[in-house]
C-alpha cells in the first residue's frame, strides 16, 4: 500500500513536482516517506501476538480464566487483604497512581501499568525476571507485597474445591488432598530462619510438587495478564486515517509538531521509545539511578541467570537452546549501572508519577529531567542532553497525551 502510494507519487513527481505536493496536502499528510515510515512503525496495528515459549498455557482459555480469578483473589496474601489488583487496578490502567507501591510493606519502586506488559522481553524495571509467569511468582512471596509462604499458597489453591478442579483440568492431577494437608504451613526457601528450616525439612519430592504448582499458578496468572492489551489511541487512529487517504484532523497542529519532535533524531526519543509499544525493550541509563541505593540492571544480572524459575529452569516449557535472551544478555555490569528498562509510553498521560522510583510527578518534569539532569549533562548517560524551547516542550507534551487510550 505504502509502496503503491510512493510509486504513484514518484511517477507524478517525475511529471510535475507541485502535483505530488498537492496530493500530499489533499491527504492531510505533511510527512516525507521516511518520516511516514517511522510514524507507521509506532502504530498499534504492528503489535504482533504475545508469545512465550516457556509457558505453553499462555493462550489457553482455561488458564486465562483461572489466572483472572487468582489475580483478583485477596486470600493469596499473608493478611488476606492484598491481591495483584490492589496495586494493578483495572480502573487505573492496571497501575496504582502512587509514587511507590504500598501493600503489606512499603516498596521502593513505582507500579507499572500492565497494559502491554506481556509483550515485554524482561520484567520489572531492572528486568530481573525473564518471563511473565516467573515474574508473577515474585510479588506473591515478596514480604512487602503479598507475603504468602510458598506452602500456604499451594495449600490454599490445591485444597479449595473450585481452584483444585480448575487446576486439575489444566495441569493434570495435583497431589492427593491428604498429602497436601500434611504440608507444613509457612515454609519458603527464603524468608525467616524458621520458614527456611521448615522448607528444608520437606522431602525433595514435596518441594518439587510445591514448586511445580507454584510455577503452574504463575503460568495461569501470566495467561490472564497477557490479555491486557493497550487499546487504540488518537495517534493510532490518525495513522490509520492517513493510511486510508483521509483528510484527517484527528491531531491538531501542536500535536503534529510534537510528533515531529518525537521522531526527530535530534531529540533521540525514538532511539529508545520505538515500536508499537514505544519501547526498544532494552536497558538504559538516563541519569535516574542512585549510587549505593538502586543501581538498576547492574545489580540483578546473576539473579536472573540463576533464577530456578527462568527459561533454563526445570519448570520452563522451552527447550534450553531456545532461551537465547538469557544466553546473549548483556552482562557487562559496568555498562548497566543505573540502567532501567525503557518503559512503554502508551497511556503515559494517565499513569503518573514516572520513572522506576516515581520521582517525577508530571510529564513536564520528565522532559525537564531530559533537559537538565546532571548525569546526562556530564555524559554519564546513554543520551545527550536534549534542548527544547518552551513551545517545543508544549508540543511534545501534547503529543504524549495522544498516546492515551481512547475511551470507547
Ligand atoms: C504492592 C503492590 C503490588 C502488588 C501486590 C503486585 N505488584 Fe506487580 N508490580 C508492582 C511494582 C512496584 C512493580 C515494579 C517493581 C520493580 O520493578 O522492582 C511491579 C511489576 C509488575 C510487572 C512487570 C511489568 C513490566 O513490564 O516490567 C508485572 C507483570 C506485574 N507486576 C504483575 C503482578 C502480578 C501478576 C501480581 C500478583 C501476583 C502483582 N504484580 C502484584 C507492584 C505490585
Ligand atoms: C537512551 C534511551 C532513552 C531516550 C533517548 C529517551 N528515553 Fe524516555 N525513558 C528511558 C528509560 C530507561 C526510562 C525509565 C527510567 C527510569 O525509570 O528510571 C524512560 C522514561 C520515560 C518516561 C516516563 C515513563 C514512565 O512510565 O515512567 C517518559 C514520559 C519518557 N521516557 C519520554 C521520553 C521522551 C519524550 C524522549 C525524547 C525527548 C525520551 N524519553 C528519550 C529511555 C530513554
Amino acid at each position: 500500500m505504502r509502496t503503491a502510494v510512493a510509486l504513484t507519487c514518484f511517477l507524478i513527481l517525475s511529471l510535475s513536482l507541485s502535483s505530488c505536493a498537492e496530493q500530499d496536502k489533499a491527504a492531510g499528510h505533511p510527512w516525507t516517506p521516511s518520516e511516514w515510515s517511522l510514524i507507521q512503525s509506532l502504530s498499534l496495528e504492528n503489535l504482533p501476538a504475545a508469545t512465550d515459549s516457556s509457558n505453553r498455557y499462555l493462550n489457553n482459555p482455561q488458564a486465562i480464566q483461572l489466572g483472572s480469578e487468582l489475580f483478583f483473589d485477596k486470600r493469596l496474601s499473608a493478611n488476606g487483604q492484598v491481591s495483584c489488583a490492589s496495586c494493578h487496578q483495572p480502573e487505573k490502567f492496571f497501575s496504582d497512581g502512587l509514587t511507590t507501591a504500598q501493600a503489606i510493606g512499603s516498596g521502593t519502586r513505582n507500579t507499572p501499568s500492565l497494559l502491554g506488559a506481556a509483550w515485554n522481553q524482561w520484567f520489572f524495571w531492572d528486568g530481573r525476571k525473564d518471563s511473565l509467569w516467573s515474574q508473577a511468582l515474585a510479588p506473591l512471596e515478596d514480604p512487602k507485597e503479598h507475603n504468602i509462604a510458598r506452602t500456604d499458597l499451594a495449600k490454599l489453591v490445591l485444597i479449595d474445591a473450585d481452584y483444585r478442579q480448575k487446576y486439575q483440568a489444566l495441569f493434570g492431577s495435583p497431589p492427593p488432598l491428604a498429602d497436601i494437608q500434611a504440608w507444613p504451613v509457612d515454609a519458603r526457601p527464603s524468608g525467616s530462619i524458621e520458614q527456611m528450616k521448615t522448607w528444608k525439612a520437606l522431602s525433595d519430592q514435596q518441594r518439587k510438587a510445591i514448586d511445580t504448582s507454584f510455577a503452574n499458578l504463575g503460568k495461569s496468572i501470566a495467561a490472564y495478564v497477557s490479555t491486557l492489551k493497550p487499546v487504540s489511541t488518537r495517534f493510532d487512529q490518525y495513522v490509520s486515517e492517513v493510511k486510508a487517504g483521509k483528510n484527517t484532523h484527528l491531531l491538531n497542529n501542536t500535536e503534529l509538531a510534537g510528533l515531529r519532535l518525537f521522531i526527530d533524531p535530534k531529540q533521540q526519543c525514538l532511539n529508545c521509545h520505538s515500536g508499537p509499544l514505544f519501547t526498544n525493550q532494552s536497558f538504559h541509563s538516563i541519569g535516574t539511578g542512585e549510587m549505593g541505593k538502586d543501581t538498576g540492571r547492574a545489580a540483578i544480572i546473576d539473579q536472573v541467570r540463576f533464577d530456578r524459575f527462568n527459561c533454563w529452569g526445570d519448570f520452563s516449557d522451552a527447550p534450553k537452546e531456545s532461551c537465547t535472551k538469557l544466553q546473549y544478555m548483556q552482562r557487562n555490569r559496568h555498562q548497566l549501572i543505573g540502567a532501567y528498562k525503557t518503559p512503554s509510553l502508551r497511556n503515559v498521560g494517565n499513569t503518573a508519577p514516572y520513572f522506576h522510583n516515581g520521582s517525577k510527578l508530571s510529564l513536564a518534569d520528565v522532559l525537564d529531567h531530559y533537559m537538565n539532569a546532571k548525569d546526562i549533562q556530564a555524559g554519564r548517560a546513554d543520551l545527550k542532553p536534549i534542548s527544547l524551547t518552551s513551545t517545543e516542550k508544549t508540543a511534545l507534551l501534547a503529543f504524549l497525551q495522544t498516546l492515551n487510550a481512547v475511551q470507547p
